[in-house]
């Protein structure tokens, strides 16, 4: 089992977010499920954090992917490698909004890798159904 987290900063104007998260949302929903990948993708307005957890091939042509899409920048992966369990049951989009909660946690993973943990923890809670 491999994992990746990253956080990036959304290159869309405003009005064009809405409908390029909802896209995401349909394309990664029906690709993770047939790659065999989970996690939670969370989006502040301004930057995409997402955690994803899949057999290492599988995950790796997907961040192939992810990374040449041109509606992010500036994609700093904060970790990779591998992990034993899965953390998630299936992939959602845990938060899209303009919380300074989640973006506070989303700055801090960047600033310290340290707070990596903190950011999965919030992008589990949101993720889990309640
Ligand atoms: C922030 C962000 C997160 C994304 N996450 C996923 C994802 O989890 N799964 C997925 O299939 N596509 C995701 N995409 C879309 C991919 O970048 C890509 O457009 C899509 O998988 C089609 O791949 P292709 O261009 O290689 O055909 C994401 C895009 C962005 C901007």
């Amino acid at each position: 089992m491999h994992r990746w987290l990253y956080v990036s900063l959304c290159r869309l104007p405003a009005p064009w977010q809405e409908n390029a998260v909802t896209d995401i949302v349909t394309t990664s929903r029906a690709r993770n499920a047939a790659l065999g990948v989970t996690g939670a993708l969370l989006f502040t307005g301004q930057r995409f954090a997402q955690y994803l957890e899949g057999a290492e091939t599988e995950l790796a042509r997907l961040r192939a992917s992810i990374e040449r899409d041109a509606r992010h920048a500036e994609i700093r992966t904060i970790l990779d490698g591998h992990r034993p369990e899965r953390l998630f049951d299936d992939w959602t989009l845990a938060y899209a909004g303009p919380s300074r909660f989640v973006s506070g946690q989303v700055e801090a993973a960047l600033d310290d890798a340290g707070s990596a943990d903190t950011l999965i923890q919030v992008l589990r809670e949101f993720a889990t159904p309640s």
